[in-house]
């Protein structure tokens, strides 16, 4: 790797850098420091987390240096400290975590002007530069849970929000053909370890809808059944249904995509409706020719599993932990998405109950039905 693909790394991590800073620009100390949920934490450890994340690969993995507060990183790990705890650790908060953000990303520039990066470096962290990916990636992904806290914050405008995308007049469903279908991220490139290998899959032939479904159709399926509404909407005696975040009050949007729904709901309102959740692999092998992906994430019928021949790279807490029927997968990517995550084979997942996550529906049902 070229010193141009340095300074194009150093370019990105910037940006990353420049995102997050934007995103809590508009708040003060307390609200970094405050615990809204006991399933998210304050938006101070999500900061310092991702500085130690860069310090203990960037820094001390890459570049063999000594952290800069001692045992301090264990705050930061995030399976030794769920979530409902997150609050209460004497993590570093206010002038102190900003400055730990800028320390370390200094040093993580002085280690990546050291560093041999190439396509054959001999070390798989470097090669391809996968490590500098990896954490670019993680701040991005960091900033959505972050914007999850954020829908309970006062008086916070976001940069961009759910909208809806003009799409083509066609019909409801897109037909695929069965057949054998590769999936998952090919040998090169950056993707996370779940991602892999490529391989084949054979899919019986299926149907699945050009658009996500929309607040419209789920208010019919509300007053069909009289299950809840979406989290963040209340009823109002003269607009309908609001959508209470961010301390304001927005008349729900017939034409949006639902958002804010668990597993189980979207689940639920799929038999309602006649259809099914897609699975993973109809999901992506459809993706290509897919609309209105980017909105909200799209909730699977897959538990989230390994692909054959999985291997943990670089630690088994990225995928690895997570393997099993407890966790659903989502596809797809969020308003709250960074673009460069959202390739086809990203994989996302959470509980079946969970709603704050920007996660909508998506269905699809078997051809011939
Ligand atoms: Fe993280």
């Amino acid at each position: 790797m070229t010193s141009s693909s340095k300074e194009a790394i150093a370019d990105r991590l910037a940006e990353a850098r420049r995102r997050t800073h934007e995103l809590i620009e508009p708040l003060d100390d307390a609200q970094l420091n405050r615990v809204y949920s006991p399933i998210l934490s304050p938006l101070a450890w999500d900061l310092g987390h991702i500085a130690n994340f860069e310090e203990l690969w960037l820094v001390q993995t890459i570049g063999k240096r000594e952290p800069l507060h001692g045992e301090l990183g264990r705050l930061y790990d995030a399976i030794e400290n769920p979530r409902k705890m997150r609050g209460e650790l004497p993590i570093l908060r206010d002038a102190e975590l900003r400055s730990y953000l800028a320390d370390v990303r200094e040093r993580t520039l002085e280690v990546l002007d050291a560093v041999e990066i190439d396509a054959g470096a001999e070390d798989p962290l470097l090669r391809e530069g996968f490590v500098y990916e990896m954490l670019i990636a993680h701040e991005l992904q960091h900033q959505e849970t972050m914007l999850q806290l954020l829908q309970m914050a006062d008086r916070y405008e976001p940069l961009r929000s759910v909208g809806t995308e003009p799409v083509p007049p066609g019909p409801e469903m897109v037909g695929v053909d069965g057949g054998t279908y590769e999936i998952g991220a090919p040998p090169t490139g950056f993707a996370y370890d779940n991602e892999r290998p490529r391989h084949a899959v054979e899919l019986a032939p299926f149907e699945i809808d050009r658009t996500p479904v929309t607040n419209a159709a789920y208010i019919a399926y509300m007053e069909a059944t009289g299950v809840e509404p979406p989290l963040y909407w209340e009823g109002d005696a003269e607009a309908g249904w609001v959508s209470v975040a961010m301390g304001r009050r927005d008349p729900v949007d017939s034409a949006q995509p639902a958002i804010h729904l668990s597993w189980e709901e979207a689940d639920a309102f799929a038999r309602w409706a006649g259809k099914r959740l897609p699975t993973e692999q109809e999901w992506e092998v459809a993706r290509p020719s897919l609309e209105a992906v980017g909105q909200v994430w799209e909730w699977t019928s897959s538990d989230f599993r390994a692909h054959p021949g999985f291997e943990a790279f670089p630690y088994r807490e990225y995928s690895e932990v997570f393997f099993g029927v407890e966790y659903k997968v989502l596809r797809g990517g969020s308003w709250a998405t960074a673009a460069d995550v959202m390739r086809p084979s990203f994989r996302n997942w959470d509980l079946p109950q969970r709603r704050q996550i920007f996660a909508g529906i998506r269905l699809a049902r078997d051809a011939g039905r």
